[in-house]
């Protein structure tokens, strides 16, 4: 599917702040702590959240209306979400308040682990369903075009690059939770890996 990628990627950087609360290392790792907030707050709030808002969604409620509930508990999902980054990074940036940064961190790896759970079981299974190879096409289209105007068209290989790296520095090179072969490389509609 068209934006799963994205997913593995999320699910990689948000595990990390997950860790870093899980482990109590914050001391350690304020500075990375920080880089990954700033990172998941564009990676988010600004290109993910909005292709699946701009693109994805209106066409999930337009081709099957009984998904509005979930598509609005999931739009909601997103603005809780910008605003645990937006407080993980403006917390990260000082010292100190280390307990409230603890609970934010984990509360964006829980969320962002059912979200994006959500999103595959059920939302977007269904909007596949729904999508001609037309449609795929399209959306497809609309996504990169917003993606090489307001990122440039190597962000999402640089985006993972960054998160795999973070990965390592945080939790070690040994450390791999999140398996990038389970979420589908972008590619054009049509050909073999494409959904
Ligand atoms: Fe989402
Ligand atoms: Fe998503």
């Amino acid at each position: 599917m068209l934006l799963s990628y994205d997913h593995g990627i999320i699910q990689i950087a948000s595990d990390v702040l997950g860790e870093i609360a899980k482990r109590r290392i914050l001391d350690k790792k304020r500075n990375e702590t920080f880089e990954i907030s700033v990172f998941l707050d564009k990676f988010l709030g600004k290109y993910h959240h909005t292709k699946e808002e701009k693109f994805l969604f209106p066409f999930a409620v337009k081709s099957d209306p009984s998904l509005v509930p979930d598509v609005d508990a999931l739009i909601s999902d997103h603005r809780r979400m910008e605003k645990l980054l937006s407080d993980s990074v403006s917390i990260s940036k000082a010292e100190g308040a280390e307990a409230d940064l603890y609970a934010i961190c984990s509360e964006i790896a829980e969320l962002s682990a059912s979200h994006i759970n959500k999103e595959e079981r059920r939302v977007y299974p269904l909007i596949e369903a729904h999508l001609s190879s037309e449609e795929d096409h399209e959306i497809y289209n609309e996504c990169k075009e917003f993606t090489d105007r307001n990122f440039g068209y190597d962000y999402l290989r640089n985006s993972e690059s960054f998160a795999m790296i973070m990965q390592s520095v945080v939790l070690g090179p040994n450390y791999m939770k999140t398996d990038m072969s389970k979420y589908v490389k972008i590619s054009m509609p049509g050909s073999d890996n494409s959904a």
